[in-house]
């Protein structure tokens, strides 16, 4: 496995695996790895011939008051991680090279962007676009693996894809929990014992709307309310029943929806989602 650190590096090793007719199969993160990345990384390697894996911490998606500086940082295992699961080469460029003094050019994604994490984090998905862009011209992907763990993510991302005419792939994965339910993220780290056991609350309370759905509750209001009444022990930031391609607030279940909730454990901001898909979808 080679580690590559500038966007010229990169760009040349993609354009060496083009030339022989590879397929190369991307997946961005900021690093942290667990086996919700390990689970990208593998279907990036089972489904095509060179697999990239990029970690950079991004600057630009995180608001000053936010955890960029103490976000977790574990180069050395993660490049092992990548290595045993056959990833090809590893994209680390540094910040100061992504966005040198004078840089001033933004990716903005309207609509799909603009509820839920975006309502929340304004500044957020500019930054995600923007460095997803920056990444996508330095690897020159055929496929991108993002997960449903961060499922408006990768609505914004088909859209700016599609919109900007990336000739890229985009698949989503499922998400990967603990043996318990949590879902698993870097953030995860920052629980204390007494807070990973509240943290729970989160994945229960989407199986409680869950079984609600599948019993036929079809009405977004009172699943919401089941909800946030399961969400007592944490700080909720928002539960929102949404369309899974436009993120736009459903009223009743018609069509496949995204539940997707946002709550403070303490000082940590969790997300957590499922999708259901009415058995009478069209
Ligand atoms: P990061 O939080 O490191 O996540 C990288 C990818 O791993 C994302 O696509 C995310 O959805 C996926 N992922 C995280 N936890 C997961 C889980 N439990 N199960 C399945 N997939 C999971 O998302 C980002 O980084 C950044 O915003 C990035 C796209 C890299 C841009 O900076």
């Amino acid at each position: 496995m080679i580690i590559l650190n500038t966007a010229q590096e990169m760009r040349d090793w993609s354009t060496r695996a083009w030339a022989k007719g590879q397929q190369i199969g991307f997946v961005p993160t900021m690093g942290a790895l667990h086996e919700g990345h390990a689970s990208l990384m593998r279907a990036a390697v089972a489904e095509n011939n060179g697999a990239v894996l990029s970690i950079f911490v991004n600057p630009a998606q995180f608001a000053p008051h936010e955890d960029f500086g103490r976000y977790p940082r574990t180069f050395d295992a993660d490049c092992a991680l990548a290595d045993d699961l056959g990833v090809a080469a590893v994209y680390a460029p540094a910040a100061e090279a992504m966005y040198p003094p004078d840089y001033s050019s933004y990716v903005e994604v309207g609509g799909v962007s603009e509820g839920l994490c975006g309502a929340s984090r304004p500044h957020f998905y500019r930054g995600v676009c923007t460095v997803v862009t920056k990444l996508f011209n330095a690897v020159k992907p055929h496929r991108a693996y993002f997960g449903q763990k961060d499922a408006q993510q990768t609505a914004v991302i088909r859209r700016m894809v599609r919109d900007l005419d990336m000739d890229i792939e985009i698949i989503e994965m499922p998400i990967v929990r603990e043996a318990d339910g949590l879902a698993m993220s870097s953030r995860n780290r920052y629980l204390s014992p007494e807070e990973r056991e509240r943290a729970l609350a989160l994945s229960r309370s989407l199986q409680i709307a869950r079984t609600a759905m599948a019993d036929g509750e079809r009405d977004a209001d009172t699943l919401i309310t089941q909800v946030r009444e399961a969400l007592e022990p944490v700080r909720v930031d928002y539960v929102a029943l949404v369309d899974t391609v436009t993120m736009e607030p459903v009223t009743t279940i018609k069509q496949p929806v995204l539940l997707a909730i946002a709550a403070y454990v303490g000082n940590t901001r969790l997300i957590d989602n499922i999708k259901f898909i009415p058995p009478d979808a069209h």
